[in-house]
């Protein structure tokens, strides 16, 4: 994989942004998926400002979720169907036609499940997935021990990742579903290029594992080793772990503007 040491996340919002922006000038009506978290707002943000400043027409656009909560009442502000309506959808000035995500309120959870992979297979695949990663290594919410080969289907939090999102809820843990719907592991690898953010010391460790350690289901950040496009986006403080940290630097500087990422 190619891993890029940025100075902040404004840098690194601004480098990814900037690659789907490139995708978007190739292909106007790419689908893009998102994903939610504090990590990828400044991505977002990049994203609009290139769109208000009509260096790139976004205009035709798809958008995807790579998760979401199972069980939180329709529109509650933090279900990421709401989230994504307010920090990529809006912004980008997308109508909601131009946006799927899976049913965390179906009766069927099972069902919906499989209903969002057929979806996404249906529109072509993903062609930029951005993931963030947990401080227990899961991308979408694929917790720790999830299989490779997984599909979208419902699982449930670990502690520590209900630890970390309640601060979206007033800090009351009690409030952090149990439950979700996420992208599996082996859907998420189908993305033809997969872009993770990762910063803040917090992430340092997770990201080490997923980059320098063994493939493995304890770190499911680990399969990013299994495609064949995956570039992982690190400010200084994630990428304080990484044994190669100067030979990524050394390979990034020496690659041509032309490249990207
Ligand atoms: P965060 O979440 O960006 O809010 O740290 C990342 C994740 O859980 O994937």
């Amino acid at each position: 994989m190619e891993v890029v040491i940025v100075p902040d996340s404004a840098a690194g919002g601004e480098l990814i942004a900037e690659a789907m922006a490139d995708l978007l000038r190739r292909k106007p009506d790419a689908l893009l998926g998102v994903a939610t978290g504090s990590t990828p707002l400044p991505i977002y943000q990049a994203l609009a400002a290139k769109v208000a400043n009509k260096e790139v027409d976004a205009s035709r656009a798809r958008v995807c979720q790579l998760d979401e909560y199972v069980g939180l009442p329709a529109g509650h502000p933090e279900s990421y169907r709401s989230v994504v309506l307010r920090e990529v959808v809006e912004p980008l000035g997308l109508d909601q036609d131009s946006f799927m995500g899976p049913d965390g309120s179906a009766e069927d959870v099972a069902a919906a499940c499989v209903a969002y992979d057929r979806a996404l297979a249906e529109a072509g695949g993903v062609d930029l997935q951005l993931l963030g990663i947990g401080t227990d290594g899961h991308i979408g919410f694929n917790e720790p021990c999830s299989s490779l080969a997984s599909r979208t289907r419902i699982k449930t939090l670990t502690q520590q990742t209900r630890v970390d999102n309640a601060r979206f809820f007033e800090g009351d843990i009690e409030q952090v579903p149990h439950h979700v719907i996420t992208q599996g592991i082996g859907t998420i690898l189908e993305a033809r290029h997969l872009v993770l953010l990762a910063t803040g010391e917090a992430k340092a460790d997770a990201v080490a594992l997923a980059v320098e350690g063994p493939l493995s289901a304890l770190v499911p950040a680990s399969a990013l080793q299994l495609h064949p496009h995956a570039t992982v986006v690190v400010d200084e403080a994630a990428a304080a772990g990484l044994k190669l940290a100067d030979y990524f630097r050394a390979t990034y500087a020496a690659k041509p503007d032309w490249q990207g990422i």
